[in-house]
């Protein structure tokens, strides 16, 4: 069976409408591990070692959050930067994730127009999500098309219960949108001088 992991990466959970709802989802789901890193972490140093064995632990990893500048939260970062070390995740010896499933969750403030090609920003979602795409190819994980909630201020509950079984169903079914090889490229032979693996 998959093990699927959702980091849940949302600065105020007391305030949220959105990540609460598909928290909650997740919880009563039984199926699906939710760890929330803001929650495990409020003096917002990372246990690197912790969040690496927990993602060994996984087959199918999801990031969710609001979007926060057209980006994830600052934990969120931290936490990437933490976790994705030179000789675990990528590089020399780097094979941890490789073939293990990424995706990203996310809601947002501003509506779907305004995201669609010739809108306000002049960017789709997708344009925005590239950094989490490339993580993914960087580390040899097959990438899942995202799961996006925009424009939620103007949202009615009918269509919050409405995503939340869809995320769900996503969590559980949602096939990648990029398949990895699991073959080696060459950034994966480079030798480097000093190879890192510090906590
Ligand atoms: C500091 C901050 C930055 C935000 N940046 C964006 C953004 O770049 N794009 C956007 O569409 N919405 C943005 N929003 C709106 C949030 O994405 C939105 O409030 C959130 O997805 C709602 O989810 P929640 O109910 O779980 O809090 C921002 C909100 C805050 C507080």
């Amino acid at each position: 069976m998959t093990r699927t992991l959702v980091i849940l990466a949302h600065p105020d959970m007391t305030r949220s409408r959105i990540s609460r709802k598909w928290a909650d989802a997740i919880h009563s789901a039984c199926d699906i591990k939710l760890h929330d890193i803001y929650a495990c972490y409020p003096d917002g140093i990372i246990d690197g070692a912790a969040e690496r064995q927990l993602i060994t632990d996984h087959d199918r990893i999801v990031l969710q959050f609001p979007l926060t500048w057209y980006s994830c939260p600052p934990l969120l970062s931290v936490w990437q930067t933490e976790i994705m070390k030179r000789g675990w995740a990528y590089g020399p010896g780097g094979r941890a994730l490789r073939l293990k499933t990424l995706g990203i969750a996310f809601s947002t403030g501003s509506n779907a127009r305004d995201y669609a090609p010739g809108g306000r920003y002049g960017r789709t979602l997708e344009e925005v999500t590239v950094p989490f795409e490339l993580m993914a190819v960087h580390t040899g994980m097959h990438y899942l098309p995202f799961f996006a909630l925009t424009g939620v201020r103007e949202l009615d509950d009918t269509t919050v219960d409405a995503s939340t079984r869809a995320y769900i169903k996503h969590l559980r079914h949602a096939a990648p949108s990029i398949v990895a090889s699991g073959r080696d490229d060459n950034r994966t032979k480079t030798v480097y001088p000093k190879d890192v693996a510090s906590d």
